[in-house]
């Protein structure tokens, strides 16, 4: 078709305005009044069906677009912008973070090392987050999708900074010797995961057994090593836990960083949502050793208050990440001015060339609300676990599995007389009854064999007393639950 002089730009550019003041008062409503709603409800199944319909041939215009948006997606959210949301380990986000999102998206940049404010912004944040967590300015640093990609980076410089250039050029199976690692039985899955996808394989990650607090155990750390060179394998790097999954435990951070060192492994710690406990005083003894790790990853979704998805690797060697990603073309060569003179080039630092302006989020964060308010609402939410935990104690119908050090409490259902499988299906129905209800959403996990009631607290919004909504819940589903087996 010629030009007909129509672009995808809207006829009636006030209509545009209309629709998007209406949409930003709905947003902005809906997270002033979230608290008064449910935290999740469940999507009937007329409107999953309408999901299933093709792609419109005619267009239908922005204001019907806007409708069906209201009608079939807003009330469907996940339920995490709600106060009684602590499933998984997923952040709240706030209204800002819909703000920047839109002037991100209004800004349209690509950050694959084009001359921009916005690679200015990335670098800044960079900057910023590499002082906080007590990285030199000389380290390297990228904004990632999450923590996933971010653990996924980190490993990558290890492996082929401990494998040789060989790795680059030729593959895993050019080089001599099998590379082994190893992180604790309580690591995230990302880290195993990256294993896979970086051809090392899952096996070769060695899963450390814990101590009762859930930390690594460092006697059988060592002997894992030395069992893999007695076998002729070659260790390549440890990789430490700055607060887990399940319950918020930390490795012993100084020692493995010592132990590393002393071996010649690469020490990557993955801090998804612990770091965040190195910006508070009251906190940071828990994580001390982050600061001394070879690559932290973590992320600004979960505790760092920006909507989804940011994550942040940080590499002490530059170079050595720089050299892990660089890869060359002739249309991306950088130019001494112009577009192409970015100082920042994050496609050099990540598998992705193109790349959103996730930075925004964090910058817009960090300047509304400062690092003081961003310290206090980590400090709220480990105080809000310890009460979670003390109340647990003291409740007989409640038992406390696990310590509680950070923002993770687990906890189950007694359930007098019931055990095994069936106290375990007590507790993930109890879960799912107070998800459906709409009251709050924990979620479940297993620790040493045993289904039990998680909650992971990086919420702003919650409040003291919306801990004590959920706990009722749980007792009162709980003898609901019991009373029916
Ligand atoms: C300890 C830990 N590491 C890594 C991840 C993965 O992070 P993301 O979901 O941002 O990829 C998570 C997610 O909960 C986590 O808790």
């Amino acid at each position: 078709m010629s030009d007909d002089g129509r672009t995808l730009d809207p006829t009636d550019w006030e209509a545009v305005r209309s629709v998007g003041h209406r949409m930003v008062d709905t947003l902005v409503d809906g997270l002033r009044d979230v608290r008064h709603g449910p935290a999740w409800s469940p999507m009937p199944a007329e409107v999953k069906a309408r999901f299933q319909a093709p792609a419109p041939r005619q267009g239908r215009g922005l204001e019907a677009a806007w409708a069906e948006l209201q009608r079939s997606v807003l009330p469907y959210r996940l339920g995490n912008v709600h106060p009684r949301f602590w499933a998984r380990v997923i952040g709240t986000g706030t209204v800002t973070g819909v703000l920047a999102a839109m002037a991100a998206a209004a800004m349209n940049n690509n950050l694959s090392g084009l001359e921009s404010a916005a690679v200015h912004v990335e670098a800044q944040v960079v900057g910023w987050l590499k002082e906080l967590m007590g990285f030199p300015a000389s380290a390297s640093g990228l904004l990632t999708s999450g923590c996933s990609l971010a653990n996924l980076i980190g490993l990558q410089v290890a492996r082929d900074s401990r494998g040789g250039p060989a790795v680059k050029a030729e593959g895993l199976q050019s080089v001599p010797g099998r590379l082994v690692g190893y992180a604790s039985e309580e690591a995230h899955s990302s880290v195993a995961r990256a294993f896979a996808v970086l051809g090392l394989g899952n096996a070769s990650l060695r899963r450390i057994p814990v101590d009762e607090s859930l930390r690594m155990s460092l006697p059988a750390l060592e002997r894992a090593i030395e069992n893999d060179l007695r076998a002729g394998l070659r260790p390549f790097c440890v990789v430490g836990s700055a607060g887990t999954v399940n319950t918020g435990a930390t490795d012993p951070l100084e020692a493995l960083a010592d132990l590393a060192r002393a071996r010649g492994l690469v020490f990557h710690v993955d801090a998804a949502f612990g770091a965040w406990a190195r910006i508070s005083p009251l906190l940071s003894d828990q994580v001390r050793g982050l600061e001394r790790a070879d690559s932290i990853a973590f992320d600004l979704h979960k505790w760092g208050a920006v909507p989804y998805g940011v994550g942040c690797v940080l590499v002490r060697d530059a170079e050595a990440h720089r050299r892990t990603f660089q890869a060359s073309a002739a249309y991306l060569a950088p130019h001494p001015r112009g577009v192409s003179a970015a100082d920042y080039a994050g496609h050099e630092l990540g598998p992705e060339l193109s790349r959103p302006f996730r930075a925004l989020g964090p910058w817009m964060a960090f300047q509304e609300h400062g690092l003081d308010r961003l310290r206090e609402v980590v400090e709220k939410n480990v105080e809000q676990a310890a009460r979670v935990a003390a109340r647990v104690r003291q409740e007989p119908e409640l038992e406390l599995t696990a310590p509680a050090p950070l923002n993770v409490v687990t906890f189950r259902y007694r359930g007098q007389g019931l055990e095994g499988a069936d106290l375990d299906a007590l507790n993930a129905e109890v879960v799912m009854r107070i998800q459906e209800s709409g009251v709050a959403v924990p979620s479940t996990t297993r620790l040493r064999g045993r289904t039990v009631i998680r909650l992971a607290i990086v919420n702003h919004r919650s409040l003291d007393e919306d801990f004590d909504v959920l706990l009722d819940a749980v007792l009162q589903t709980g003898r609901a639950v019991a009373a029916q087996r």
